[in-house]
């Protein structure tokens, strides 16, 4: 998704721009540009493709000047070409504008901005915002921001820069991320807090409808009427280092690695001395004593990789918890009549806390008045700022596009989640709870077990990378395994992977099974054991290739499938942890072995912030 970054200090800009925008690179993009003030001029250069072609032009210009702005744009209106990338400038190029975000009534203000004289270069919803704050300047860029803003309607993170006003850029927001960096020479924006830890951890999240001006070391945040008001300020706890490879030669197979120790985060400090979970983060919304007794039907709300985990939770909150759960894609139930009152609980997922279907349906379940919950990585996101109460997942920053380590917290936090509902309305036995807690402790050590069998699925992949159909089958928990393996295969390797309930197959998919042709089936010891096994004889006899991941001491396995992947054994409940692994190394090396770009695959974006 869009990545903006704005420096203005003692130092020359463009350097510290076009780092803050390789920072940024991992959000996914397909166009970059730049606007330096150069003392009375604004010069702005902007191109198509990967930043090494916006690197290659300023090779050839020299741009000086202490204040910039950067983009990375995701195209959404307008195809990605040079004209569409951003920053935009207004009529008279006074000013140069960068845009996250949709502008929903952008055709409406185009067409009354197009009958007032102003002619447009791009086919972007982004040009029009900056042609409607140029229209409303009147020596004043901040006040001609506050202006603009009531006019637009949609979500938007904007910056704009103007040469009338040298060393200042004024920011804002609505519905989509804006950070400013605080420092005391120098002041900085971006999309993302992790365009600025190089410089600065102290940070301030803007909020809705509030305007930024930064000049060098001084920032002053108003309200839409220009009175005084704050962000959401606080310091950046986690390193830089944790934003970088650490020798691995890809983020995606860093974040893999970081599993266990990130499973292991999620779990500290959610007990009390007597074994007893504790979860402060819902007192302020959904007080546990009160609120979380009454619930009597959940909805688990997210999209992608996240969705994926809310499944794992469903059978979870259902069989601990005893209360009905219903999982939806956070696109679908905030366009239908889902029947939700205050004993509802919808919790909510998201790794970035910035997906825009999932806020919206975050906002349509709080307008309803049921209680919702944030299972979210990002503290400070949208998600929970918005939510009644939040529970962070402590994966530590996710670069690569495609999920791992967001996905195994969250099923965790999930879990966890679980096991405390069943324990406030007395679901379980306290020594059950314990219990199941302390198989979940022993997770860490068990996918380090997994990850040691890395060199094993890396020749697997080399055995299948040939392979142009995938299908991945699974039962129960399975299930959302099956669904995630496919989805990570598809995502960074192009190649064509489906997930089905392994049931279902022979209701129309197994026609697709062709001789050799792969078939993933997660196979691990459980109630439906025999059940996926069948499945398995199923589509074997019509010639697939069966890679099982099973139960480690499983030998009856290999009767029934060509190659298997052992997981230690676990509690039912847990094996999506630990099972996940292989499938995301399967994954991670077959998508090296046909020489994709994993860790920002095409036309993907790390953060959804558009509908
Ligand atoms: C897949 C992936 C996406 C995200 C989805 C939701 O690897 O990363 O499917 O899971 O875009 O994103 P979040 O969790 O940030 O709401």
């Amino acid at each position: 998704m869009c990545g903006i970054i704005g420096y203005t200090g003692p130092d020359q800009a463009l350097p510290i721009v076009l780092a803050g925008l390789q920072t940024l690179e991992y959000r996914g993009y397909d166009s970059a540009g730049v606007a330096i003030d150069g003392h009375g001029a604004l010069a702005v250069v902007k191109r198509a493709g990967k930043l090494a072609n916006l690197r290659a032009e300023l090779d050839q210009i020299q741009l000086a000047g202490t204040c910039g702005l950067g983009h990375t744009r995701w195209a959404t209106h307008g195809e990605p070409n040079d004209p569409n990338s951003h920053p935009h400038v207004d009529a008279g190029s006074s000013l140069a504008l960068v845009h996250n975000g949709i502008i929903e009534n952008h055709a409406e203000l185009k067409a009354e901005l197009a009958a007032a004289g102003h002619t447009f270069t791009s086919d972007t919803d982004t040009e029009v915002i900056a042609h409607l704050v140029g229209s409303l300047h009147d020596g004043d860029l901040a006040a001609a921001v506050r202006a603009a803003l009531p006019r637009l309607t949609g979500q938007f993170a904007v910056a704009v820069m103007d040469h009338r006003d040298p060393g200042t850029l004024v920011a804002a927001r609505r519905n989509a991320p804006l950070v400013l960096g605080h420092r005391d020479d120098a002041s900085l924006l971006s999309s993302d807090v992790a365009g600025l830890i190089a410089h600065t951890r102290d940070v301030e999240a803007l909020l809705d409808d509030q305007v930024a001006v930064l000049a060098p070391g001084a920032v002053t945040v108003t309200d839409l009427d220009g009175n005084p008001a704050q962000g959401h300020r606080y310091t950046v706890d986690w390193d830089i280092a944790a934003a970088e490879k650490g020798g691995y030669e890809h983020f995606m197979l860093k974040e893999i690695h970081e599993q266990p120790a990130a499973v292991r985060d999620t779990l500290i400090g959610r007990t009390d001395a007597e074994g007893r979970i504790v979860l402060d983060e819902l007192r302020g919304g959904p007080d546990a004593a009160q609120d979380l007794r009454h619930v009597d039907k959940v909805y688990v709300v997210a999209c992608g990789t996240s969705y994926h985990s809310g499944m794992v939770a469903k059978y979870a909150i259902e069989h601990w918890a005893g209360i009905g759960v219903e999982v939806e894609i956070a696109s679908e139930f905030r366009y239908r009549d889902p029947i939700l009152n205050p004993h509802t609980l919808v919790v909510t997922i998201s790794q970035s806390g910035e997906t825009a279907d999932t806020l919206a349906a975050a906002e349509h379940a709080l307008a309803q008045r049921a209680k919702v919950v944030a299972v979210t990585n990002v503290v400070g996101s949208s998600l929970a700022r918005m939510a009644d109460a939040v529970l962070y997942t402590r994966a530590g920053p996710e670069i690569a596009v495609a999920s791992t380590k967001a996905f195994t917290t969250q099923i965790v936090a999930l879990d966890v989640l679980a096991l405390y509902l069943a324990q406030e309305r007395r679901a379980l036995f306290p020594d059950e709870c314990r219990d199941h807690l302390a198989r979940m402790e022993a997770l860490p050590a068990l996918i380090e077990q997994v990850l040691g069998q890395e060199a094993a699925i890396a020749d697997l992949a080399h055995t299948f990378a040939g392979a142009d159909y995938f299908m991945f089958i699974g039962r129960h928990v399975g299930l959302p395994i099956a669904l995630e393996g496919a989805l990570k295969l598809k995502e960074i390797s192009y190649l064509h992977a489906e997930g089905f309930p392994a049931a279902e197959m022979k209701h129309g998919p197994i026609a697709l099974i062709g001789a050799g042709g792969p078939v993933v089936a997660l196979a691990t010891r459980g109630h439906v054991w025999s059940k996926i096994t069948s499945n398995i004889a199923e589509v074997k006899a019509r010639g697939a290739v069966v890679l099982a991941i099973a139960t480690e001491g499983d030998t009856e396995i290999k009767a029934h499938a060509d190659h298997v992947v052992y997981v230690p054994e676990v509690l039912e409940l847990l094996y999506p942890v630990l099972t996940v692994v292989p499938l995301q190394l399967l994954s991670y090396y077959i998508a090296l072995a046909l020489g994709c770009d994993v860790d920002q695959p095409r036309n993907l974006a790390k953060t959804v912030t558009v509908e």
